[in-house]
């Protein structure tokens, strides 16, 4: 169930979970696409005349109070897009807090300072959970970004509120459900990223449903290696050399199209600076290593994604984020933007490299969670989305 389904929110106390976990410069809020995509929920609540109490982690404090890691900026952001204020909370729980729930207007909307100041928040303290749900009547989840976690403030409240989702994360389930349940076809998932253990689960899912899949980033060293070529110092993990092979026999045998990259760009060190020089995949130098797909895998890559109904995209080609080494994710995205298909992009560094491409806007959906989207990829069910189900 949905915010949308509550029949009555005038003046009721609604504890929002948000994923307010944005990256931050010098205190400064360097993307605030997750503050913004929760604006429909939190607008919602407050045209219906609810008392709005955000809560959301902010990076990973161990359970101390870390002052850069206070919602400072984001209270400010978050006004600045409402166009009215939003008193911050210099604490999570606790008499203080209860006492500005307590001062809170129809429509008025507060803060609470980040839950991982405490340590009950990350092993789901019930403790915990219970002194967040003093503060509220109903709780909405609206952080799809952190719904594979099991926290006190995703999980523990559910158990304790009347507990529903919030509209963002109605979107995004509704979205990534609808995509890989009922693909359109040629449906292509990219799978990129530098580690192949963050990715086995999520490849071997692919394999299962999609119909084209494309391998780039640090990964596919692993996939050459265990076919046998030379690959220098590049990325590898040697314990995953034959999972490596039996994907590639386990593609054959479904009759999918596995892609891995046909040349690359090797370096010769790891800056924007370095000697680099494009090589098939037998041909990278005993010292250099692979750090982008080449020029020929480009243009393939490209073709596969534009002949598609559906495109995933987990996991950038290569290092992006320094300029000569950024051209394979850059044409994957791209390539991504313009095709015909309908794309959907699994959140985190693939998210962050549309936007820094400036293409983010002509993806049709671009997810807010990055772990989060890749264990939903996965197939895993996420704990606090099964939370809202159980209620
Ligand atoms: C994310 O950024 O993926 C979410 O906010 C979860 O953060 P975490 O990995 O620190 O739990």
């Amino acid at each position: 169930k949905s915010v949308r389904d509550v029949a009555e929110l005038t003046g009721k106390r609604v504890f929002v979970r948000v994923d307010f976990n944005v990256p931050l410069e010098n205190g400064k809020i360097t993307d605030d696409k997750r503050i913004r995509e929760t604006l429909p929920t939190i607008n919602y609540l407050i045209e219906k005349g609810a008392k709005v109490i955000l809560a959301s982690h902010l990076g990973r404090p161990n359970g101390q109070v870390v002052e850069e890691l206070r919602h400072t900026a984001s209270a400010v952001r978050l006004s600045e897009l409402l166009g009215k204020p939003v008193t911050k909370a210099n604490e999570a729980i606790g008499e203080a807090v209860e006492a500005q729930v307590a001062a809170l207007e129809n429509g008025d909307v507060l803060l609470l300072e980040n839950v991982r100041f405490y340590p009950g928040e990350e092993s789901n303290d019930p403790e915990l959970a219970k002194s967040f749900a003093k503060l509220a009547d109903l709780f909405v989840n609206d952080a799809f970004g952190a719904a594979h976690r099991a926290h006190a403030s995703t999980e523990g409240i559910a158990h304790i509120l009347p507990a529903v989702s919030g509209l963002l994360m109605e979107r995004e389930l509704d979205v990534l459900g609808k995509a890989l349940n009922n693909p359109e076809r040629p449906f292509t998932a990219i799978v990129g990223g530098s580690k192949v253990k963050d990715k086995i689960a999520v490849i071997d899912k692919m394999l299962e449903i999609a119909d084209n899949i494309i391998i780039g980033g640090g990964l596919s060293y692993t996939f050459f290696k265990a076919q046998g070529h030379e690959i220098g110092k590049s990325l590898v993990d040697n314990s995953k050399l034959d999972l490596a092979l039996e994907f590639i026999e386990k593609a054959k045998k479904l009759g999918k199209n596995f892609y891995i990259p046909v040349d690359i760009v090797v370096t010769d060190d790891f800056s924007a600076d370095a000697n680099t020089q494009i090589v098939d995949v037998d041909g990278i130098p005993a010292e250099w290593e692979g750090i982008d797909i080449g020029p020929k895998t480009r243009e393939l890559y490209a073709d596969v994604i534009k002949n598609s109904k559906l495109v995933v995209w987990n996991g950038p080609m290569g290092v992006f984020e320094i300029e000569p080494f950024s051209h394979g994710t850059r044409a994957v995205a791209q390539a991504t933007a313009e095709t015909s298909a309908y794309t959907v992009i699994g959140g985190g560094d693939s998210a962050a490299a549309a936007e820094k491409f400036g293409l983010a806007d002509q993806m049709n959906f671009i997810s807010t969670g990055g772990g989060a989207s890749l264990e939903f990829m996965e197939g895993k069910v996420l704990p606090g989305v099964v939370a809202l189900n159980d209620k």
